[in-house]
């Protein structure tokens, strides 16, 4: 029997495994009654740079749960601490930007530091999380990408279609680009630093992405998003993940990305077909669907499975992030039921060996 990091790394190469790898968005700092009761005495911020509490939620899902990957406990806003962007996480909101980003000067006075200076306690937490996994499970390191980090500066917050941003691209293409163009070089740093810090593949959440139009897409972010990801791929493997953006998926492949992360809008198999077989995918079981009867939920992962027909390439996941009232004992059932259901062939039922 393989191990969770062995499981996870072939899924990644696209070979064979005895299972499906699975893990979950948010596994740590949502619905584990242990994270809770230390946020009763910590704030999200304090967890998160104090390396040793760090690796301890990080490894929490592996051991309660069962998963083959573990994501480093810390969040997209996070590099903005270097950066002298000033913003808190408010309860029931989320981040805040005390001072939105919305002129030339302020995109001027964006600081790029190395990712030691700005986050010094991320790199001790993700060697010390390596360490303890073994071989357990992967490692998951993580950032935004470029586009959903510019929506947090820009509009201050979160939104539900980011009108703001939306305009200044189109207003202000020459800020626009400059915004983008620093954010990747800060990203690039930070992505590659927890790559040679021991995390076994990163992933970009680009959340918010699916509110921009193709053209949109492909003219303003997507050449950022390709030279990141090019810099990337050398020093470790890249998953995009999106939400919404059933309509952008054949632009995003052509980004370069090792696999694709899809929410539940768009069946699997046809995400996987877009694009392309040579990636691995990953996802995309609705997270709503964990708080369902148990029955329902089965029929669903089911599903899942069954749309990515026993293709070497699958990582088993939620389509966005675990709900904070989901049964952390439904969530290692569901685990089990995953590795328990699963497996890929070198050469799927029809499908045969050259595909
Ligand atoms: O399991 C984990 O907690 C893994 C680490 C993780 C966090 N944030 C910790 C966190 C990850 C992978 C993220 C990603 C993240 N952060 C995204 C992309 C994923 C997605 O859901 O779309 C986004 C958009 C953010 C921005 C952000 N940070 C929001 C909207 C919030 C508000 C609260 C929430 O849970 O969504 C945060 C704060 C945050 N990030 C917390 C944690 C554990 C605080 C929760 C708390 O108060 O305890």
């Amino acid at each position: 029997m393989s191990t969770g990091s062995e499981r996870l790394l072939a899924a990644t190469r696209r070979q064979p495994v005895d299972a499906t790898p699975v893990w979950f968005m948010r596994q740590a700092g949502r619905s584990l009654p242990q994270y809770r009761s230390l946020r009763q005495r910590f704030s999200f911020l304090e967890l998160a740079t104090n390396s040793e509490l760090c690796v301890d939620i990080t490894c929490l899902p592996v051991e309660l749960l069962g998963v083959d990957a573990a994501v480093v406990f810390a969040d997209i806003m996070l590099p903005l601490q270097g950066m002298g962007v000033a913003f808190e996480i408010r309860e029931d909101v989320g981040p805040v930007i005390a001072d939105p980003i919305r002129s030339a000067a302020q995109v001027e006075r964006l600081r790029v530091v190395e990712a030691e200076e700005a986050t010094p306690y991320l790199f001790p937490a993700i060697r010390g999380a390596r360490d303890r996994l073994g071989a357990r499970a992967a490692l998951v390191g993580f950032g935004a990408a470029p586009f959903t980090l510019a929506c947090y500066l820009v509009e201050g917050r979160g939104s539900r279609d980011y009108p703001r941003v939306r305009s200044l691209i189109h207003s202000e293409p020459e800020l626009w680009e400059r915004l983008m163009g620093t954010l990747t070089e800060v990203l690039a740093r930070y992505l590659i630093a927890q790559g040679r810090a021991g995390a076994d593949v990163v992933q970009l959440f680009d959340s918010w992405i699916g509110v921009l139009d193709r053209a949109t897409f492909a003219r303003h972010v997507a050449p950022h998003l390709r030279s990141l990801i090019e810099r990337l791929r050398p020093v470790v493997p890249v998953i995009y993940f999106s939400t919404a953006s059933a309509h952008l998926l054949d632009l995003i492949a052509a980004t370069g990305p090792d696999g694709v992360s899809v929410d539940w809008r768009v069946p699997l198999g046809e995400a996987w077909e877009t694009v392309g077989h040579h990636r691995f995918i990953q996802g995309n079981l609705d997270p709503a669907l964990v708080l369902a009867p148990w029955p329902v939920l089965e029929e669903a992962a089911r599903a899942v499975l069954s749309e990515a027909g026993q293709r070497p390439g699958h990582v088993f996941n939620l389509g966005h992030g675990v709900l904070p009232n989901s049964d952390p004992d439904r969530l290692r059932r569901l685990v089990e039921l995953v590795h328990g259901h699963s497996g890929s062939r070198l050469d799927p039922p029809g499908t045969g060996l050259a595909d």
